[in-house]
């Protein structure tokens, strides 16, 4: 969808350009947020192109009308907002929507989102966030769609169709805003806003495909991200604001810079002052600056044809100008204040409700779970007993909120009777609250211990380097393993968590992450079995924090381990072990950890069991040149419901280039599906992939291409429960 000018709205974009002075052109090209509604008439007046939403439709009509009736041009305003998973209904965050292998789930997140908030007046939202981060430690990792580059994709191009609709220019659709734009995640150390430094590989395999995805399916915005890519700041740099995504991927939107990012360029040490920042930001390819505070008059001042020329002035403000067409801005700029939805409706709720109880991850369960049916005296346990603290790290304040997993329980089971303890606390450690749970215990039949990283410890500017629970939280669950007492655990967080201290003593743990404003009744439907969950990671859970970062499409080294470290001294006796001792020793591994994550990528259980047939190829050999020209490989399987009960099964499709001019991942995501199989019943599943799956990009100038020989296809309902099939690509037809 980019933004496609037709006549009509070309000749007024032509028209107005010609109209505009330079320093209106510039005052187009800001973003800012004012604090108070006259800040607002007075920006608005002065030409400015966008505010951040003042919070009410009646707010937002009052400035467009300023913009419309009293600036010189009446330009109506871009309106802004972060509504990253809801605006009055709050979803899953990202992360956890990723684990639902349901892209539908992410749409509905879109499309709701977009309604609530177009009927405020918001017209342009900064979602979805599609940075591939495979370090937990980086605490935005909660906003976007997890470690695989395809997921990432998928769900953002998903959210992208339920933001933006069939036409901007529809009522109930926003612009949407792909970012950020390139490679965030891969801060070093985990650390938020800190250097990356990644091959051009690592970008076209990996960070950028997810853009590539979303710009394909036609994200009417990008934001540029505040780090630097090889010493360059992104909000810099021409090679990947300009050559790559405009050039190269033909983008016609709008390029934004994260807020203050073009400032941050000072700091950098890239520009000694504004004029050299936003000479240097503009040059570059952005086309909107998101200034904190900006002042329109020194955000012109100085910034001459010399400094910036009027070509790429005069390109930005096209770009500008043919959104606010294309959003239907110049013909009705206005919301209908009665219609604004200042709360979620019952269908706004089931959806995220559907997309909660589709969004949470079984790790394990040893038949704890779901609760039996008959009564039992259950004890609720933890900070997450009682708590609301579901919304994820971009709640905004006018969310709804979410209620407790106490009340949801008691309504799910009708067990008035529940008892609940607070049992830990996360910011201020009181053994007294543990024994008083543990105590309690022995008199129930069933405790569930909730527990969990609060939202305000992930997201923006939230890296950790300990990833346990916080406070006394893994005490506690030790303490409730002791009594004896059957238990399941509940943990709720925005990222994943090191769990090695506590997972083995406990029996079934459901992942919640942050469920939104209908987490509660979610995971009560999930803990009773009135839902069956079926997510599976998108996102690896490491054993230690000293893993990261850490993906499962990694390369093989010329050493790979076939068993964890032993941290005995190394024990060579030549005469007894001889070279294999050698071999396995010098393996790529650590000495003081067994092997790979404690739960891969595609992790999950479920309340039922599958069995997965024979799966095949639709054909075994394809030709290069026909995988350039579109063919598709089908992969088939039937899968087949053993349990009595109803549920969905995730099926995977991973490749592995064996032998190419440059060292593979060991698995590759390819395609996957979330199918529902009745009890008993069998489903037919078809995937396909094609030149984009099995692709390289090539250090010798020739960018993506597949190479001739056999690539390995791993097919089934996990990393690495799948069947192997193989393919040969062949260099003719
Ligand atoms: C923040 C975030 C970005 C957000 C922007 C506007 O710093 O990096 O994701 O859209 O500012 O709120």
């Amino acid at each position: 969808m980019n933004t496609p000018l037709d006549d009509r709205g070309r000749t007024l974009v032509d028209s107005l350009l010609a109209r505009l002075t330079r320093a209106e052109k510039l005052a187009q090209l800001q973003i800012t947020f004012a604090m108070t509604p006259e800040g607002c008439a007075d920006l608005a007046r002065a030409g400015i192109g966008a505010l951040f939403w003042p919070m009410s439709a009646a707010a937002t009509n009052a400035v467009q009308r300023v913009a419309v009736e009293e600036s010189a041009h009446g330009i109506p305003l871009l309106i802004g907002l972060d509504v990253i998973h809801g605006q009055r209904t709050i979803f899953p965050i990202p992360l956890a929507q990723a684990c639902s292998f349901d892209p539908s789930v992410s749409e509905s997140d879109g499309r709701t989102s977009a309604a609530e908030a177009a009927s405020g007046g918001v017209n342009w939202t900064f979602a979805p966030m599609v940075d591939l981060s495979r370090d937990a430690r980086w605490g935005r990792v909660c906003e976007g769609f997890g470690e695989d580059a395809l997921v990432s994709g998928v769900f953002g191009a998903a959210k992208v169709r339920g933001l933006q609709g069939a036409s901007l220019a529809d009522a109930g659709t926003i612009a949407a805003c792909a970012k950020h734009f390139v490679a965030y995640g891969a801060a070093e150390a985990g650390r938020d806003y800190n250097a990356v430094d990644v091959s051009e590989r690592r970008l076209r395999e990996g960070y950028l495909r997810p853009f590539k995805a979303v710009v394909d399916a036609g994200v009417a915005t990008v934001m540029a991200s505040f780090n630097t890519i090889n010493g360059r700041p992104v909000h810099a740099h021409r090679g990947l604001l300009t050559s790559v995504l405009k050039d190269e991927w033909c983008f016609e939107g709008v390029v934004v810079g994260d807020a203050d990012g073009v400032r941050n360029l000072i700091p950098h040490g890239v520009a000694s002052d504004m004029t050299e920042a936003r000479r240097l930001a503009f040059g570059a390819g952005l086309d909107i600056e998101m200034g904190m505070g900006t002042d329109l008059s020194e955000a012109a001042a100085d910034l001459g044809p010399d400094a910036l020329d009027d070509a790429r002035l005069d390109d930005a403000v096209r770009r500008v100008l043919a959104l606010k067409v294309a959003l239907g801005l110049f013909d009705n700029p206005y919301v209908d204040e009665s219609a604004e939805i200042l709360a979620p409706t019952p269908e706004h709720l089931d959806a995220a409700r559907a997309a909660a109880e589709r969004s949470a991850v079984l790790l394990k369960n040893d038949g704890t779970l779901p609760l039996s049916d008959q009564p039992a005296k259950v004890l609720l346990v933890g900070p997450y007993a009682d708590s609301t603290d579901h919304l994820g790290a971009w709640v905004q304040h006018f969310g709804a909120p979410a209620g407790t997993l106490a009340d949801a329980l008691r309504a799910a089971r009708g067990d008035p009777e529940l008892t609940v303890l607070p049992g830990a606390s996360i910011y201020a450690p009181d053994p007294a609250l543990q024994a008083q749970a543990e105590a309690a215990a022995s008199g129930h039949d069933l405790v569930i211990v909730a527990v969990g990283e609060p939202s305000d410890l992930s997201g923006e500017a939230s890296s950790r380097a300990d990833l346990r629970l916080p406070g006394d939280q893994e005490a506690l669950i030790h303490a409730i393993a002791g009594t004896g007492v059957p238990f399941a655990v509940v943990l709720a967080c925005g990222r994943p968590l090191v769990v090695a201290d506590w997972i083995d003593v406990a029996p079934s743990v459901l992942l919640t992450w942050h469920l939104g404003t209908q987490a509660a009744p979610a995971i009560a439907a999930l803990l009773t079995g009135q839902a069956n969950p079926a997510g599976r990671l998108a996102m690896g859970f490491p054993r230690a924090v000293g893993q990261l970062p850490a993906h499962y499409d990694h390369e093989n080294t010329g050493r790979p381990a076939s068993a964890g470290g032993q941290f005995a001294p190394k024990a060579f006796d030549m005469g007894l072990d001889g070279p294999a001792n050698l071999q396995e020793f010098y393996t790529s591994k650590y000495r003081d950890l067994e092997l790979g994550p404690q739960f891969a990528f595609g992790h999950g259980c479920s309340y039922s069991s599958f069995a997965h047939g024979a799966a095949t190829l639709g054909r075994d050999a394809v030709g290069v040149a026909d995988l350039a020209a579109g063919a598709r490989v089908t992969v088939s399987v039937e899968v087949t419901n053993t349990s009595e009960r109803d549920g969905d099964e995730v099926v995977l499709v991973f490749v592995r280039d064996v032998v190419a001019s440059l060292a593979q991942p060991v698995r590759r995501l390819a395609a996957f599906a979330r199918v529902a199989v009745a009890a008993g019943a069998t489903e037919s599943v078809e995937l396909a992939f094609g030149f984009d799956e099995l692709a390289l990009w090539a250090d010798d100038g020739a960018g993506f291409r597949v190479e001739p020989g056999v690539f390995e296809v791993f097919v089934g309902p996990t990393l690495t429960d799948t069947q192997t099939l193989s393919l040969t690509v062949t260099e003719t037809s």
